[in-house]
Order: C-alpha cells, then structure tokens, then sequence
C-alpha cells in the first residue's frame, strides 16, 4: 500500500516516515522545503534501509499535485504539511489559513475525484485551550484557540468531518500533546531555524552553550512549582500511533469513520521538571532565569490518552528523560555536520 505523507521531511513527519517504511508502507512524500532540509531524505534511507519517492512543491499547486496521484496508486494519506509557529501565525493569519487549509482541501479533493479514503490529520492539543478540568479526553469541551495557527487546527478538524460524513470517507484526528526528542540513531530529529520557541529546542541549544540561558516563562502559576505543565511525548512514540491509527482506518468495515484521539503520555511534567531532567539525563547543565508569564500560554494541559490505547493498542511508554538523551544525541550530531 501507498501513503502519501505530506511534510515527510520534517520533524514528526519523518519519524512517521520511517514507521511507516518498517511497517511495510511505500511512502510518497510531498515536501516544499520550507520548513525541513533534503539531507533527511537520505537519513531516512540510512535508518530505514528503503527510500521513499520524494516530490519537493507547496500543496497548494493543485496541477503538480494532480500529477502526484497520476503517477502513484495512492492508498492514504498522512498530512503534516502546515505552519506550525504560534506567534508568527498571529502576525500573518492569511498565510496561516491559506498554506495549513488549502493545502488540505487540494488533497481532499483529490481524494474524493479519485474515490480514495483513509486521511491521518495532525492536530493539537491547542483545539481543547486551557481544558477546565484534568486530565483532557476527547469529550473534553473544546474552546476557540487563542491564535491563527490553533484555529487552522480546529478548522481542520471540522473539515475533515464533513468531507468524511459527505463522501463516505475515513479519517482519523490525531490531537498531538507536546512532541520531543529525536530517533534514536540521531540521525532525524527537531531542526532549529533562528530562536526556538519551543521549550525542549531551547533547553537544548542553551545546554550546548548557544544560549545564555534559559527564559523561564511564570513561576506564579497554581501548578506545585509555579511553573507551566505540559504532557510531553516522545517523537517516535508519536510516530508509532500514526501508523496504529491508519492501520485501523484501513481495516475498518465502516465506509464511513471519523477517529479522534489525544496522543499524549498522560503525565504532565512542569518546565522546572524537564529542565531538572534534561541536566539529569545528558549530565549537562541548564542555567535559567525566571521572567514573566509568555502571552497566551495556558497553565496546565495533559492527555488521557486511554482511548488510544484500548482502540489502537498503542501507549507511549518512552520516558522523559529517556527522550531528552536522544534530543542531546541530535544536537551532537547537527553540531558534527555544522549545522
Ligand atoms: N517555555 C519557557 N521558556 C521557553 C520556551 C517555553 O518557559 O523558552 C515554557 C512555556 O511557557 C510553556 C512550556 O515551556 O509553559 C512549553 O512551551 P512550548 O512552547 O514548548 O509548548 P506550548 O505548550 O506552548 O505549545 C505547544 C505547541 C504548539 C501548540 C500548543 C498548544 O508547540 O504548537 O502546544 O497548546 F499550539
């Protein structure tokens, strides 16, 4: 089988591309570089011992994407293609809405011409904002989120669920907590471009001394240290749920399914904590310096992700500092290729 996986060159998306590549997938990727570099093409080889058919053009050129299901008997697909920065999306919405939703339409209607079903969509925790009560399910009531890029999001979402009602299709929306670490060969892994917004990119690059330290955004939060709590997975675990969740479409008997499901640990762990962590795991040292609260950010937000496992059998069982070794061993390894 054949799954189209757009934005297979980046962070989630190439891990996704080698589990898919271990399961017995063909994988064609459609990347435009924008956001992710041509030499993980080759380290997905190096680590899957397959390469994946690779076209490099925006989603939003509908001929070139025509030509894409022209030459390949497409199967599924799993869609990473989209901006994904919180802060620039509230200083360009139109970009934000135009690249993360037409290129999902374009793809949609490829799908419905060509009657083909089975789409993975990556969502975020960002539909639920900040959750009245922990730990978040899938019924958990969801609020319009703070910024353009969480609302790509949810409209995403909803799309997907009137094109999977309308045409009899299968989709599943996998609502993402917060990813970290890199693929154990640290050959594939986050890559940083210009000040990571991120924490655990952060916390990194301060690490190796490429920052002074560390901003630490509130310590006035009612969390038991003051500090925000996340539930933070591990990449390759995310990755693994992907292919559970496309397994499942494919073999479902219902023309029609719309799949939610959290994709996170169940465990939150406050920035103090994965800071503690990180010196913990790699025996390095983080300095840090606590300021104000950052715009826009929640208190508190983890998964209950039993749905996933009881409907997937998957469970993310890497732990955090487990996955903050594999984070150093990346950044070892760009600093090895002077990135
Ligand atoms: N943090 C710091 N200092 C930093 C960076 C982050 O203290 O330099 C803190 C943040 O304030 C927050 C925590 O670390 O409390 C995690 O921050 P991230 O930016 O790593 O992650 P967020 O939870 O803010 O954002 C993530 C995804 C977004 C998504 C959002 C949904 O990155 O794509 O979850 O809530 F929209």
């Amino acid at each position: 089988m054949t799954i189209l996986v757009t934005g297979g060159l980046g962070y989630i998306g190439s891990h996704t591309v080698v589990e898919l590549l271990n399961s017995g997938f063909d994988v064609v990727i459609v990347d435009d570089l924008s956001n992710s570099e041509k030499f993980i093409l080759n380290n997905i080889e190096e680590v899957a011992g397959k390469k994946p058919v690779f076209y490099p053009f925006d989603l939003r050129r509908k001929e070139l994407l025509n030509q894409v299901f022209d030459a390949h008997k497409i199967d599924g697909c799993i869609n990473f293609a989209a901006y994904k920065a919180v802060g620039e999306s509230q200083e360009k919405p139109l970009d934000y809405y135009e690249n993360n939703l037409f290129s999902l339409i374009n793809i949609l209607q490829e799908f419905k011409r060509r009657n083909i079903s089975n789409f993975i969509f990556s969502s975020s925790c960002t539909v639920y904002g900040q959750a009245d009560e922990m730990p978040i399910t899938e019924d958990t009531p969801l609020k319009t989120p703070e910024s353009s890029y969480g609302k790509t999001k949810q409209m995403g979402e909803e799309i997907l669920k009137d094109f999977a009602t309308a045409y009899q299709k299968r989709v599943s929306l996998l609502r993402y907590f917060n990813p970290i670490g890199a693929h154990p060969s640290a050959k594939l892994g986050e890559l940083p471009i210009g000040i990571p917004n991120n924490l655990v990119p952060f916390v990194t690059q301060t690490a190796a001394g490429l920052r002074k330290e560390l901003s630490i955004w509130g310590n006035d939060y009612p969390t038991p240290d003051g500090t925000a709590v996340r539930d933070y997975i591990y990449v390759v675990d995310l990755a693994k749920a992907h292919v559970a969740a496309l397994k499942k479409l494919i073999a479902s008997e219902d023309e029609t399914v719309i799949d939610v499901f959290n994709l996170g640990t169940g465990t939150g762990s406050s920035v103090l904590e994965v800071v503690q962590a990180y010196e913990k795991a790699n025996n390095v040292s983080v300095p840090y310096k606590i300021c104000d609260r950052r715009q826009g950010d929640i208190t508190i937000a983890y998964a209950n992700a039993d749905r996933a496992e009881q409907q997937l059998g998957w469970k993310a069982d890497t732990t955090l500092e487990e996955a903050l070794r594999t984070t150093w061993k990346w950044q070892k390894y760009l600093e090895s290729r002077k990135y």
